[in-house]
């Protein structure tokens, strides 16, 4: 692990705005920063950043912490990792001494990903130096890719007899284990290992954070399979892997969309002939999570389709995918009998360019399709109707929703309400509104509603803080769930004199330091006596539950020594039960209330 100083030293020096300002366009609005959320789609900005407190939070999906927590959840990296992006991006060196004691998983994944690198680098060596590289390289320029693009794609070569692979790990000390389990090499006895891949030519696959997570490799000729692809492993998930993705963001920023093609040779031929924003799914269908990690670069998705049946038929399908993934896309077609890589390379970029803009929403496949899948009969129309509120059950933005059932009432001329209902509330339920969350809406969440809102004034306003930190048993009155937090807040506080939220986050499981971050931004507008009121009135609340807790409990002891005919426990538990009651009475009465005064 990298130490707790070396952590704070980065952190302090970052700038969360900054940093996120890399990935979301931010507007300051009052002491904050907002802007649309990249991890949910949405229409209007909950997505706010505190420069002052170095955190983020989306009011809309919940997710927040720290400047690394971002990074974390935007490029799917592990906390180490997302360290070392901000360390790298701010300068700072992360030496040696400062990593003593690397956290288990952490060296792991590390390892795993060294493997990888060192892997690609061999191949790509083999390509530019191996007696057979040279036919891998006139494969590649017969199909148009030149050696900046080779080279931008860190493509490679895996000879006939293999590239030395087992050697190299040997040499570098490098566990075999590492290369087994990335699928680099195969184990047929003990001690016999072999290579993987041969006769191919090399497509690393990049995570969106530049490292190697796998590889596709093609062979040279007929032979089969065409490609062979990494297995899934810890650091590879085909399911939600595009390739290219790291070499088009910056492709896709500057053009504000995103090209989605379906071969690794499509992609880098667009790239080779200009079109700098597409990317590929590894020859698998397109999924939800495909597409929302698109949707953190551009809101403008246009997936390229074959012209013909199959591909209309795909791009009605893969509407479903999109608007569970809360975007509407588009659809452009090629030619019958073309794919991109055969397209531009014949007709150019401005001819493939002309036919993205004339992408048509996917929407209009999905409904065209329903009809003539389902016909125009009454039957058709109810099955129709059928699975229009089934998607609408899963789309959680209610423009979305809107559409959806506008669409449906004019295709199928029913009432609107039919649909609509259902899958509006649940739409709405799935994305609340911060004063709704605040608000204690059902008697089962009351008592976390003013625990929460205590959490969120201690975090905001050192008075209550003080009290809290002044009076040790009121922090009994904190239910599980929030104790160890509260006592988190109190340690630090006394430790440093100060709370520095950011940090608080990192201390925390990633469920509760999103809201930690929540809870620091919540009610930033009360004034001082609004928040005084507040704790008075939630502090008052806790105590009285916690009174009435402690008389259940004892009541049950007073019937469980009865029932085993313990005189003196009895005795000694009525007295404290008469105790409490006197308390309680007291409590009750005005004035008598725990006050919290801020000046
Ligand atoms: P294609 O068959 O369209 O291949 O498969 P391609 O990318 O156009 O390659 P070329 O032009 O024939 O060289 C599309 C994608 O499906 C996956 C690969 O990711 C490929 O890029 N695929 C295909 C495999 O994983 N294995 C295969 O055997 C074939
Ligand atoms: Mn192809």
């Amino acid at each position: 692990m990298i130490s707790q100083e070396k952590i704070a030293e980065i952190r302090n020096r970052a700038s969360i705005v900054e940093v996120v300002s890399d990935y979301v366009t931010l507007k300051k609005a009052g002491r904050n920063h907002m802007g649309l959320c990249p991890f949910h789609a949405e229409k209007s900005p909950s997505f706010t950043v505190s420069e002052e407190k170095g955190i983020y939070h989306c009011f809309g999906c919940h997710t927040g912490g720290s400047v690394f927590h971002f990074l974390m959840q935007y490029d799917h990296l592990s906390f180490p990792e997302a360290v070392e992006g901000v360390a790298k991006r701010y300068g700072i060196a992360i030496e040696r001494s400062e990593r003593a004691g690397a956290s288990k998983e952490f060296g792991e994944r590390e390892n795993l990903y060294r493997v990888n690198e060192q892997a690609a680098a061999n191949y790509q060596e083999m390509l530019f130096t191996h007696a057979e590289g040279r036919r891998a390289l006139d494969y590649l320029k017969a199909r148009g890719v030149d050696e900046a693009t080779a080279r931008k794609y860190l493509l490679g070569y895996a000879p006939q007899g293999g590239s030395g692979l087992l050697a190299l790990m040997k040499k570098e000390n490098v566990s075999l284990n590492d290369a087994l389990r990335l699928g680099l090499i195969g184990q047929r006895g003990p001690q016999q290992f072999h290579e993987k891949f041969f006769a191919r030519v090399m497509f690393p696959i990049v995570n969106p954070a530049g490292k190697v997570v796998g590889f596709g490799g093609r062979v040279l000729d007929q032979g089969m399979p065409k490609y062979l692809n990494s297995i899934e492993t810890p650091l590879f998930h085909k399911g939600s892997t595009l390739y290219g993705l790291y070499q088009a963001k910056e492709g896709i920023r500057q053009a504000d969309r995103v090209l989605v093609v379906e071969g690794y040779l499509d992609t880098i031929a667009l790239a080779q002939f200009g079109v700098a924003y597409s990317v590929a799914t590894l020859g698998t269908a397109l999924t939800v999570e495909h597409v929302r990690a698109l949707s953190r670069y551009t809101k403008n998705i246009i997936a390229l389709f074959d012209g013909d049946d199959a591909g209309l038929k795909a791009a009605a399908r893969s509407f479903e995918i999109f608007i569970e993934a809360g975007m509407f896309g588009r659809a452009a077609f090629l030619p019958k009998g073309e794919d991109p890589d055969t397209f531009i390379r014949a007709k150019g970029k401005t001819a493939l360019e002309a036919i993205l803009d004339q992408a048509v929403p996917l929407a209009d496949y999905y409904f065209s399709w329903l009809e003539q899948r389902h016909g125009k009969s009454l039957e058709g129309k109810s099955q129709i109707a059928g699975e229009i509120s089934r998607l609408m059950a899963k789309v959680t933005n209610p423009f979305e929703v809107d559409l959806l059932a506008r669409r449906a009432v004019d295709m199928l001329g029913i009432r609107e309400e039919l649909l609509r209902r259902p899958a509006m509330t649940a739409g709405l339920r799935a994305a609340p509104s911060p004063s709704r969350q605040a608000a204690p809406s059902s008697p089962e969440n009351r008592d976390d509603v003013a625990e929460r809102s205590l959490v969120s004034l201690m975090l905001r306003v050192p008075a209550v803080l003080e009290r809290f930190a002044r009076d040790g048993e009121s922090r009994q009155w904190f239910s599980a769930k929030w104790r160890q937090f509260v006592d988190e807040i109190i340690a630090e506080w006394q430790e440093l004199g100060n709370i520095d939220v950011a940090k608080l986050t990192q201390k925390l499981p990633p469920a509760l330091a999103s809201e930690c971050a929540a809870l620091a931004l919540e009610g930033e507008n009360l004034s001082d006596s609004e928040c005084a009121k507040m704790a008075s009135d939630c502090l008052a609340y806790l105590r009285r539950k916690h009174v009435k807790v402690l008389g259940r409990d004892l009541r049950t002891a007073i019937r469980v020594a009865e029932e085993q005919k313990d005189e003196q426990a009895k005795k000694e538990r009525m007295l404290e039960w008469q105790d409490l009651l006197r308390k309680e009475r007291q409590l009750e009465r005005p004035g008598l209330e725990p006050k919290i005064t801020i000046r």
